[in-house]
């Protein structure tokens, strides 16, 4: 369903340095996951458990990435995107979680980040893109304080050998999902419903965010280094008091929780009261998870609407299903405006002063025709509304710097398995052969006349 009110494509609102880039996540593309020394992560031992996965699919060949890098990144350059945000595999780099560093995991970096450059695209590197080390799980996971330090610790080892070459660093991807889909809602690894485990993991996983943050300036002066958050904008079922109320609950869990504390306001109160459960606080740790950010990185792909739902599970706010709205082959709501309205909020509310949409995509059952070619007009669709909120966004004030389309290639999409394609770039599983969608050729129309625009 297209939408006539929305805004036309603003390409000119870009400034002349405008990032535009494409993302992936290592467990989502790799493969190769008992190659070279890297062990397995929770990613490994939750796609066995049965029923956890849709088709009982797991990351175990991917998109064989960690083989055919060097032909993904002339897909990168065919679409002309300048910058590729990437993340590293922990299991590879350090495959016990924390102790002896395994060589050949940093080497395949190293050849990738070099690859890279020297096709002209930068890369932007996040640490943690939810593959944690399973022999950590095995010792509490995010429930445990030392899992924080031993993330420090493990990205002092990765920036120490790329940062000569790597400028750009975010500590972690979507915190959010890791502490409640992985802790409290258990569809993601490591698939526990426990609120006190879920609570715990959500303090642990921002107190490592502050200490990688200090590790990875240490390690490379001047790194630019920022935070990747996934938000929705919520909004209420109906007037009703108790809907309002459960609109506020919900903003909170999923938007306050985490850019409060990192932004210098501390946990919020009412949600502390909420949850219920003690902080795992040390003196200095507030400080630590609120050190000032080069950067803030915006992942977006729908709004929520809320019910009060005092007998359901926290945040006692239930998801109602509009119906007549448009939506993507996830049963995601579209709706460009969020995103610009995020993207502000960020700038007014929390001072953010250098912002990235670090994703923002949308899956869709793409099918190959007879002649080879994958059209796919509804992410072409997707694509330009988003791109449009972002230029609205930046006319009203945002400092947005770049976006990033999710995803380069189709790929694992978690517990969805393989089903679910985001990618610019369409991948059949069977021979790996990778072909451009419709997409992925207006992506690079875009790229080209910005860059044209400013000469
Ligand atoms: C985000 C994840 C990313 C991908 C997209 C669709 O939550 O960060 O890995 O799965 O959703």
């Amino acid at each position: 369903m297209s939408d006539p009110t929305a805004t036309p494509l603003d390409l000119a609102a870009f400034p002349p340095s405008f990032a535009w880039g494409t993302a992936t996540s290592a467990y989502q593309i790799e493969g190769a996951v008992a190659e070279d020394g890297r062990a397995p992560s929770i990613w490994d031992t939750f796609s066995r458990v049965p029923g956890a996965i849709d088709n009982g699919d797991t990351g175990d060949t991917a998109c064989d990435h960690y083989h055919r890098w060097p032909e993904d990144i002339a897909l990168m350059k065919e679409l002309g995107a300048g910058t590729y945000r990437m993340s590293i595999a922990w299991p590879r780099v350090v495959p016990g979680g924390d102790g002896p560093v395994n060589a050949a995991g940093l080497d395949f970096y190293d050849r990738l980040v070099d690859g890279l450059l020297d096709a002209g695209i930068t890369p932007s590197v996040t640490l943690y893109h939810w593959d944690l080390p399973q022999a950590l799980q095995d010792r509490g996971g995010w429930t445990s304080r030392e899992t924080a330090e031993h993330l420090a610790a493990y990205a002092s080892v990765v920036a120490g050998r790329l940062g000569d070459r790597v400028g750009t660093w975010a500590t972690l991807n979507e915190p959010l999902c890791s502490a409640w889909i992985g802790h409290l809602e258990g569809r993601m690894a490591p698939g526990l419903t426990d609120l006190t485990a879920a609570v715990r993991a959500s303090y642990h996983l921002l107190l490592g965010h502050g200490l990688t943050t200090a590790a990875v300036r240490a390690a490379v002066p001047g790194a630019r280094v920022g935070l990747v958050t996934n938000h929705s904008t919520v909004a209420p079922a109906s007037g009703r008091p108790e809907d309002l109320a459960a609109a506020a609950r919900m903003d909170g869990h999923s938007n306050r929780w985490w850019l409060d504390p990192v932004y210098g306001k501390g946990f919020p109160a009412d949600m502390r009261e909420l949850y219920g459960v003690e902080l795992p606080e040390k003196p200095g740790d507030q400080e630590t998870i609120a050190a000032p950010l080069d950067w803030h990185g915006l992942n977006y792909y729908f709004p929520v609407t809320v019910e009060d739902d005092p007998e359901g599970p926290v945040p006692h706010a239930r998801e109602v299903r509009l119906p007549d709205v448009p939506r993507t082959g996830m049963d995601w709501q579209i709706e460009a405006a969020g995103l610009e309205s995020l993207l502000l909020r960020l700038t007014e509310e929390y001072g953010v002063r250098e912002l990235y949409v670090t994703e923002n995509g949308s899956a869709f059952p793409d099918a190959t025709g007879p002649d080879g070619a994958v059209h796919d007009p509804d992410r072409v669709r997707y694509l330009e509304q988003h791109l449009a909120a972002c230029a609205s966004a930046v006319r009203k004030g945002a400092p947005l710097a770049g976006y990033y389309a999710w995803s380069l290639l189709d790929n694992f999409e978690w517990a969805y398995g393989y089903d679910k394609r985001f990618g610019l770039v369409h991948v059949d599983y069977a021979t790996q052969k990778r072909t451009v969608k419709s997409s992925g050729r207006r992506y690079a129309e875009l790229i080209r006349a910005h860059r044209e625009l400013h000469g």
